[in-house]
């Protein structure tokens, strides 16, 4: 009879359990597992949010559909993501509801696979957005990796989607990649023949300029409910992306120079040409793992911006650095490089100029000060007797130029920066006629932005000047 009781007590206990369980689960699945504006919605109306968040899932659902793996580059929504705001937001929606019209996800443009659609001559992608209820608007470009100084047709490619449902716009980037190993992805130019008011264009993050990006490391997340890939480090995309204006070279122009001068073919010009490329990556690798940007300077930015290619009678490779971005181990990382340093010119506090040199080509960094609205570099001219290396003649003489920002360019199968205002960079330091080569070019008289300052100190000059 004992027996008999606990058996049944037993039974009974697992019949509840498992009711409960049953509970749980359904409960789970009902109201917990449906995340987002769902649990709102019961309320019948549909707020700015919801409606927002449901664009959103819908566009991810087709993305996923189509195999194509876009990620979230919407500058808002991982701002939020990096402060983690969700704490101090609507629960439901913390990341995606930004309060903007815009949603901005990018895709790896080797990832698209342009499939028409049956009966139609758009990509399947589109068609089934559209019979999903949304607008959709297809910018295109010409391919920039294309046009080169032998060929300027570009062929036209796909460069943004806009997709845009309940007055929510959602942006696609597509992201290219160039032969200078990063990511590119195009402006987005408005044509007279389209609709202008589909979209609030100058509040989308993307398109107001080319961009240029490394290609971010990405991962998978759960945002407000949906699969999402976003960059795995945010805080450096959302760096990178306010950094990212890119220039494309003048191809259409420099191919009317090189009419005009064709180029040096001679065998010293193509061992130079050869030498001046490995030494800019070179250079480039070095100042990267040092976290210092440089940019295109002198005679390597006209070669770049006249013909989107280095100057071959030029001799040397000249970059700029803020004097803010300078690091004592910037010479020791040169010289275990394979860089030795040939000399050094001024100090930190006034017209730095380093040389360094490898393989007989030059590198010549010159350091750059920020005052007020100008900014200036220095340079230092040394007559030293040979046999002693005594110096017995030192100008100083400054360089000056309009205050400039930088922006990503490409030259020589790299991605570097060059002044943003690239003509009066190039102006203030060639005059109004940089397009004529000059072969034989004096630094001390020459530049139209140059100032003397006297000479140095008799006493500093050990210091200041310092051949190797
Ligand atoms: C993210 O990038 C920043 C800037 O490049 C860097 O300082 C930081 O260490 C990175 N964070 C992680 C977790 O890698």
């Amino acid at each position: 009879m004992p027996r008999m009781n606990r058996t049944a007590v037993l039974s009974l206990l697992i019949v509840i359990s498992s009711v409960f369980l049953l509970f749980q689960l359904y409960y789970y699945r009902k109201y917990v597992s449906k995340p987002g504006p769902h649990i709102l919605s019961q309320t019948g109306h549909l707020t700015t949010s919801d409606l927002q968040w449901q664009t959103v899932r819908l566009f991810l659902v087709l993305a996923h559909r189509f195999h194509l793996p876009v990620f979230l580059v919407d500058t808002t929504a991982l701002r939020l993501l990096a402060h983690d705001a969700s704490w101090q937001r609507e629960l439901h929606c913390s990341f995606l509801c930004t309060d903007r019209p815009v949603m901005s996800f990018a895709l790896f443009a080797n990832m698209w696979k342009f499939d028409r659609c049956h009966f139609c001559d758009q990509p399947a992608f589109l068609s089934a957005a559209k019979h999903k209820g949304f607008d959709v608007l297809e910018l295109r470009g010409h391919d920039p990796r294309l046009a080169s100084l032998d060929t300027l047709s570009g062929e036209d490619i796909p460069l943004y989607f806009l997709l845009r449902l309940h007055g929510f716009i959602i942006q696609v980037v597509f992201l290219y990649e160039r032969s200078g190993n990063y990511l590119w992805h195009g402006p987005l130019r408005l044509k007279a023949k389209m609709d202008l008011s589909f979209a609030p264009f100058k509040q989308l993050d993307y398109g107001r300029h080319a961009g240029a990006y490394n290609r971010p490391d990405l991962v998978l997340t759960v945002l407000d409910g949906l699969d999402v890939r976003v960059p795995r480090n945010v805080s450096r995309f959302l760096y990178e992306q306010q950094h990212s204006r890119f220039l494309e070279c003048r191809y259409h122009d420099a191919r009317s120079f090189l009419q005009l001068y064709p180029d040096d073919t001679s065998p010293a010009a193509v061992d130079f040409h050869r030498k001046a490329k490995a030494l800019l990556h070179l250079a480039a690798q070095t100042l990267a793992v040092l976290d210092v940007p440089f940019w295109l300077s002198s005679g390597t930015c006209l070669g770049w911006f006249r013909q989107c290619n280095i100057i071959s009678y030029s001799h040397d490779v000249d970059i700029g650095i803020f004097i803010t971005d300078y690091r004592p181990d910037i010479v020791t990382a040169f010289a275990a490089a394979g860089l030795s340093l040939k000399h050094k010119f001024g100090k930190v506090e006034d017209s730095l100029e380093l040389s360094f040199l490898s393989d007989d080509v030059k590198l010549d960094i010159f350091f750059f000060y920020e005052d007020g609205d100008i900014v200036w570099n220095g340079g230092t001219q040394a007559k030293s007797g040979r046999k002693f290396k005594r110096v017995f003649m030192s100008l100083f003489i400054r360089y000056i130029f309009q205050r400039f920002s930088l922006c990503w360019a490409e030259l020589l199968e790299l991605k570097v920066r060059v002044p943003c205002e690239t003509l009066d960079y190039i102006t203030a330091n060639y005059g109004t006629s940089w397009s004529v080569p000059v072969m034989l070019w004096d630094w001390k008289s020459s530049p139209s932005n140059v100032q003397r300052n006297g000479l140095w100190p008799k006493h500093q000059w050990a210091d200041l000047i310092q051949v190797y």
